[in-house]
């Protein structure tokens, strides 16, 4: 029989268990994975964080703080997402960084179809007084009443602009957005790119033609459980963009309001990174890239870097979109294969290389360049370390994070990614202006 100091014991584990807490926590898969956090969530901080600092500059100039509204919230990760953004110049020895700090955030209202991931929404954030949220449908228009006082940052991510299949009711909430702005507001419109390596079948010169994707839900289980699952998975149709019709759509949308509403930028997220590289679901040929750039960044875990090593199989009559890969295949695994061979060369007891490296000729690109240099610098600055693992835990994702540069700065925003993200203005402080 268990003593009763056992049971309480047991309980205590039971409870533990239940709770989720318990739950192994990796980065190498899942929702969260490490790409998800280090290279997308943060990729589109970069993105943003210019504007987001005029934004607040110009609120705080006329004593006001900003207010969000996040369609298509979700389990309000957009909440997480937008105050991880970090002010740049900090110094190392600043603490309080985050540009949205408690005392610029008004309000964060997140509106959602989906009443379950609401109610997940305000299980997490319901205690926090500045975070509403509300179920709406963002394709009958703005969820906004009239009484109702306008946003300063519209936001969406993760491609739930493609939700909308039929470009009327976008265009007709950005117009509504443009209509309700009393002096300023930015829009972040993300949808999924048209020409992303991870679905090249279904790319299309004609943009009439394959407007929507039926998207399968199949990454969240492994190569054998998604074929056994094949009739169970889940199918979203699903609207693919170029900057090109994002620009019409938008232009459009200003022209209804009589606002214009005006581009500030465009910009390729997940270029290389997508979930469905690892499915190669549309693609046979789809290196399973983000399982390998997971594994760089996962601490203790040391990663075959030939794993990361790719071949780009062009699509014929697509020299535009092959001509960036090809391009971009040539940078990343040349800084893979440098990274190896100073890996291969550098003697950690004398701190010195055994024969020199390949010196970087000065005709490669300057993100290339930068960060050839750089790694060579981490190599060297931390190989001799010896305890904490320096390869795992110093130099890969330190890779990882030269790869993500390289990519930020090669993409062009043309919807050659996952996802394909407009950045808009609508600034009427310019119209009341010239109006006196
Ligand atoms: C790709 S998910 C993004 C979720 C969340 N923003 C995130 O970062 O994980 C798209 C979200 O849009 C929501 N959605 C789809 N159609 C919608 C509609 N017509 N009105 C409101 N929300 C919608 C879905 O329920 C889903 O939560």
């Amino acid at each position: 029989m268990k003593s009763v100091r056992q049971v309480a014991e047991m309980q205590a584990y039971t409870e533990a268990a239940t709770s989720g807490l318990y739950a192994k926590q990796s980065g190498l898969v899942g929702k969260y994975d490490n790409v998800r956090k280090l290279w997308e969530d943060e990729s589109t901080r970069i993105f943003l964080r210019p504007h987001l600092e005029r934004l607040i500059d110009r609120r705080v100039s006329q004593m006001q703080r900003v207010r969000i509204m996040d369609l298509g919230c979700g389990s309000a990760d957009g909440f997480e997402l937008l105050t991880g953004i970090r002010r740049r110049d900090a110094d190392l020895q600043d603490f309080e960084i985050t540009l949205l700090n408690p005392a610029v955030l008004g309000r964060y209202h997140g509106v959602d179809l989906n009443e379950e991931l609401i109610q997940q929404a305000q299980y997490l954030y319901g205690d926090y007084g500045k975070l509403t949220f509300s179920q709406a449908d963002f394709s009958q228009g703005l969820p906004l009443a009239p009484e109702q006082r306008p946003y300063d940052l519209y936001f969406t991510s993760y491609g739930t602009c493609s939700h909308f299949t039929d470009d009327a009711s976008l265009i007709r909430l950005l117009a509504e957005i443009a209509a309700r702005t009393r002096d300023y507001c930015l829009i972040v419109c993300d949808w999924l790119g048209r020409y992303s390596y991870e679905w090249q079948t279904l790319w299309s010169n004609d943009l009439t033609q394959n407007h929507t994707m039926d998207y399968v839900v199949s990454y969240i289980y492994d190569k054998e459980e998604r074929e056994r699952r094949r009739d169970e998975l889940q199918h979203l149709q699903l609207r693919l963009m170029t900057r090109q019709e994002a620009e019409a759509l938008v232009q459009e949308a200003g022209r209804r309001a009589g606002v214009p509403i005006r581009q500030l930028g465009f910009f390729d997220r997940s270029v290389l990174t997508g979930r469905h590289m690892d499915t190669a679901e549309y693609n046979p040929h789809a290196p399973p890239l983000r399982q390998a750039v997971n594994s760089l960044h996962e601490p203790n875990v040391r990663t075959d870097l030939g794993l990361l090593e790719f071949d780009y199989v062009p699509k014929p009559g697509f020299e535009f979109v092959n001509d960036y890969f090809e391009h971009l295949q040539m940078c990343w695994n040349m800084l893979v294969a440098y990274v190896e061979e100073l890996m291969l060369k550098y003697d950690e007891s004398t701190q010195q290389y055994r024969s020199p490296p390949t010196p970087i000729p000065a005709s490669y690109p300057q993100p290339l360049q930068e960060m050839m240099q750089r790694m060579r610098r981490v190599v060297e600055g931390t190989a001799w370390l010896g305890y904490g693992l320096p390869r795992e835990n110093i130099i890969e994702p330190q890779l990882g994070f030269a790869l993500r540069h390289l990519v930020v700065h090669l993409q062009q925003g043309f919807g050659c990614a996952h996802g394909l993200v407009g950045l808009f203005e609508v600034d009427k402080s310019e119209q009341k202006g010239t109006l006196g």
